[in-house]
């Protein structure tokens, strides 16, 4: 144990400093090493939000920011730098919190085993939209969570009644700013005292621990982005080798623009795009299609490279970024090579890159011309669950005629896919009822779905053809109408 790194965090309001495996999970040293067993053990695979914590950091343009995040599957190695906060540092030392009452006052909570990791999200939510919170942020904050015996109906009243915490004056004395107004938020109650003080602590801690930043030798075993998928596939394994916590490398995060390409750094979340004015000005409707994908505590966590090397055949993000036409960038001791990211996939799970190579950017081109972006998914329930099929389309236009067009489809071939065929059908025509019947038959030659748990391969043959006609009615709708493709399957059968 003591030849691991130390790891230097504020854990609610103290300073500490542990010499932990970097992978060892947030969740287990919270509960086995520091006893703090408020945080939650449930599903252990980032479903249920039992193990909800919030975690804090200031961003490169210095402003403080807190996010919920599951801690069964984040690695403690991360949190170097940062402030930790579980149910235990929320808590005031002799009374209730007002949200905590409300849960109570309105039969919140019967055996309250998902009642901490709901506190942690709700109180996110009062810190994040403070006197502007409304019921639609509190469903929202509640979104990741299950609650198996008392159900939600009492915990949205409870969150209904946070609207009314605020007064006029302090409402108009907000300056948007959560450092500032910590000060505020304990005075309600809404937090312990000892926060107001965190921001100048963690800046000192920071800059601390910049002066004394050393490389690690040993060759990492496992390279660790958000940890969704990797904890979830081999979290017994990670704790005992040593391991690259790559969310180390702020380089390799966020979203810029020049000369008409987008550049997005790998490690940058979903959450993060989908709020990135840059990315927004792209595919403005984001932030709808980030509705359908995982929870707000997976979001925050999962990247877009952990999504691309993962090799899922129905990572959604992968699919966006197909039908963006992105290339991606691989990096080793300092040497760079970029390829189109259709090309990264060579068969099931296997993958155009060395082991050492790392993901550093995705490189999308911007054309002049209107540039139309849908995506869709079919999963067995809306929220919250993986794909049996989804898919994005990409379109340029000039003139009312198609000049450009992309479109992917995920769960139909061992490897998420492109359709070139497809896509090239639709180059130089019109969009109309016509085309689409003409392009049905096309993608059913380019695709090849199996069988499994998420279908048969005939129902997601079925699947991508009403995904396909979504598209084009989400995006004509004035001359593309659902009604005329009501003949059940046909198009979808692949002779
Ligand atoms: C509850 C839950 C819900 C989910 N819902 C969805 C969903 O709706 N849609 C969806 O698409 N996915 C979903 N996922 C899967 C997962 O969140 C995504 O695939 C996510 O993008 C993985 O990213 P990560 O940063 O967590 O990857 P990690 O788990 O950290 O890494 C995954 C793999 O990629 C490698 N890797 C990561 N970054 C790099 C890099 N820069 N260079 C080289 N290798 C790298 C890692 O070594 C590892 O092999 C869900 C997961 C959970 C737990
Ligand atoms: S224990 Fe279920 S989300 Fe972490
Ligand atoms: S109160 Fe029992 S699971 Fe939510």
């Amino acid at each position: 144990m003591n030849d691991c790194k130390p790891i230097h965090f504020l854990l609610n309001d103290r300073e500490i400093e542990v010499r932990e495996p970097a992978g060892l999970l947030v969740l287990d040293f919270l509960r086995r090493r520091q006893h703090l067993t408020g945080t939650k053990e449930g599903c252990k695979e980032g479903d249920c939000g039992a193990c909800g914590v919030l975690v804090g950091a200031f961003d490169d343009a210095g402003r403080l920011w807190y996010q919920p995040v599951t801690s069964c599957l984040m690695p403690l190695g991360e949190l170097h730098g940062k402030h930790l906060v579980t149910i235990e540092g929320l808590n005031l030392p002799a009374a209730l919190s007002p949200l905590q009452e409300a849960i109570v006052r309105e039969g919140g909570t019967q055996c309250g085993y998902c009642t901490p990791g709901i506190v942690v999200s709700m109180t996110h939510c009062l810190m994040e939209k403070r006197s502007a919170v409304t019921l639609d942020d509190m469903k929202l904050a509640l979104s990741g969570h299950l609650c198996r015996c008392t159900g939600y109906g009492s915990l949205k009243r409870a969150g209904a009644a946070m609207a009314d915490l605020w007064s006029a004056d302090e409402r108009a004395a907000e300056d948007g700013r959560l450092e500032s107004q910590l000060g505020l938020l304990a005075r309600k109650g809404v937090l312990p005292d000892y926060f107001p003080r965190i921001p100048e602590r963690l800046r000192a801690l920071q800059e601390r621990l910049e002066r004394d930043r050393t490389e690690s030798g040993a060759p990492p075993t496992f390279r660790i982005a958000g940890g969704t998928d990797l904890y979830v596939q081999r979290g017994e394994e990670i704790p005992d080798g040593p391991v690259d916590v790559l969310n180390h490398h702020p380089e390799w995060c966020g979203v810029s623009r020049h000369n008409g390409t987008l550049h997005i750094g790998a490690l940058t979340t979903f959450e993060a795009l989908s709020h990135d004015t840059a990315f927004r000005e792209v595919v403005p409707r984001i932030g709808e299609f980030m509705h359908l994908i995982a929870s707000l505590q997976i979001r925050n966590r999962a990247t877009l490279s952990g999504n691309v090397v993962n090799a899922s055949p129905i990572g959604d993000m992968t699919m966006l970024l197909l039908a963006l036409e992105a290339d991606i960038t691989l990096e080793h001791g300092g040497k760079e090579r970029r390829l189109p990211l259709r090309h990264f996939y060579k068969g099931y799970k296997s993958l155009a890159k060395e082991p050492n190579e790392v993901l550093t950017r995705f490189s999308i081109p911007v054309p002049g011309e209107t540039m139309l972006v849908n995506f869709e998914k079919i999963s067995k329930r809306e929220c919250l669950d993986i794909a049996s099929v989804n898919s994005a389309i990409k379109l340029t236009l000039r003139d009312g005629v198609i000049t450009g067009a992309s479109l992917a489809a995920g769960g139909v071939a061992p490897i998420p896919k492109y359709l070139p065929e497809s896509s090239a059908l639709l180059v130089g025509r019109k969009p109309d009822e016509s085309l689409v019947r003409e392009l049905l038959p096309r993608i059913q030659q380019e695709i090849s779905p199996i069988s499994d748990v998420r279908g048969s391969a005939d129902y997601k043959r079925l699947l991508l053809r009403q995904l396909v006609i979504a598209h084009f009615v989400t995006l004509f709708p004035e001359t593309i109408r659902p009604e005329s493709f009501n003949s059940g399957m046909q198009g979808a059968s692949p002779r």
